[in-house]
């Protein structure tokens, strides 16, 4: 396997109580940064997910949101060093593009924002289509940076590669949206290796966003080894399974979950696998516990460890689950702990 690409170094003043939050107790915190494929972007080991923070009532919601705890969320993660954030059209349709549009206007901080498009929702009815052609991507981009209010984004991603008899239209389509300088580098996600081999001749893919955790590695097989031969960047999603294995989730919770959580409706968040999964947890915690980590930080550490793996996206909907993820901006996990936990999941298949 090839060697994961040089790493740069930030250095980030530690804020305000941050030494209270488990970030460590010097001045100065040492984040190290890692070039984005073949680009020029330099990402932090974790980036701000945005998904649940696009707010209930849609068919992928997470439960309802407080805006104001999701802008104080981004701007937490930004003050602690966090450099990049990854939305999409779709969450909240339109609306979590629009939180973080709102957390940015006044910030300090010019994190690089990553979005998607390819899923369409009808206004009237809120029903999700999706499409890839020409003129549906345009509009789709033009939507995007007006509700993000900038001029440029700067990973313009393919949410999911359907209708799949689109897929060519829509990656020229963002290649000439590249061409104009709408957005700057061009991402697919959710791509199979068959489907990145048909789009790369018409524009490099700068990075690829499929899921990735101790719960979902099927991209091992094929995908992380493929992005790693290519030199195309990965960000996986759902370090932590959606919040499975942060080491908050029981069984009780998921039953007062709100109707409209997907995650009631997720196989993973119901028997038989739940009482494997929340046990998995439970292996994190207890070695988290010996470095003063959560379970999610162990789990965001494991995928961290691939050497496809560029950095993670992490979901958090307040400031107080910020700071309980950060750490993961450098824990890393030694051999034997990484032995241990793939050990483990191998002899309890899901
Ligand atoms: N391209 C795609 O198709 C795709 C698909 C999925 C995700 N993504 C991207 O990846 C991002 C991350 O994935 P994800 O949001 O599914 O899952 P995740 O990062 O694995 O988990 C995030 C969830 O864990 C819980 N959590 C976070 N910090 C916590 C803490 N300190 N203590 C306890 N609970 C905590 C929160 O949910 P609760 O508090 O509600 O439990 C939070 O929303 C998304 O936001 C999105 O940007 C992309």
């Amino acid at each position: 396997m090839r060697r994961r690409p040089r790493s740069f170094c930030l250095r980030t003043p530690e804020p305000r109580g941050a030494s209270e939050q488990g970030m460590g107790t010097t001045a100065e915190t040492t984040l190290a940064l890692r070039p984005l494929g073949s680009s020029d972007l330099r990402l932090t080991a974790i980036g701000f997910g945005a998904w649940a923070i696009g707010g209930g009532d849609w068919e992928f919601a997470w439960g309802a949101q407080e805006d104001t705890n999701s802008v104080r969320a981004i701007e937490r993660a930004l003050d602690l060093g966090l450099n990049w954030i990854d939305t999409a059209a779709i969450y909240g349709l339109g609306h979590s593009e629009e939180v973080v549009a709102r957390a940015l206007q006044a910030s300090p901080h010019t994190p690089y924002v990553f979005t998607k498009c390819s899923m369409r929702w009808n206004p009237g009815d809120r029903t999700i289509y999706r499409a890839l052609n020409r003129r549906s991507v345009r509009e789709e981009c033009e939507d995007s940076l007006r509700r993000l209010r900038r001029d440029t984004i700067d990973l313009y991603q393919v949410h999911w590669p359907n209708p799949e008899s689109e897929i060519e239209e829509g990656w020229e389509t963002l290649a000439q949206l590249q061409a104009e300088g709408k957005v700057r580098y061009l991402g697919v996600s959710n791509f199979s290796v068959a489907q990145m081999k048909r789009v790369q001749p018409i524009a490099p893919i700068t990075a690829s966003q499929p899921p990735y955790s101790l719960i979902n590695a099927k991209v091992e097989d094929e995908v992380l080894p493929f992005c790693l031969e290519n030199n195309i960047g990965v960000i996986n999603y759902s370090p932590m399974a959606s919040g499975l294995l942060t080491g908050k989730m029981t069984a009780e919770r998921i039953a007062g979950m709100p109707e409209d959580d997907w995650r009631k409706r997720s196989a993973n968040f119901k028997e038989p696998k739940l009482s494997r999964n929340l046990r998995l947890a439970a292996l994190l915690g207890e070695i988290g516990q010996g470095h003063g980590v959560n379970a999610g930080v162990v789990a965001i550490a494991w995928t961290l460890h691939h050497p496809a793996v560029t950095a993670a996206i992490v979901g958090a909907r307040d400031p107080g689950q910020v700071d309980g993820i950060m750490p993961a901006m450098t824990f890393r996990l030694s051999e034997a702990e990484y032995a241990r936990i793939s050990d483990w999941v191998r002899a309890n298949p899901a």
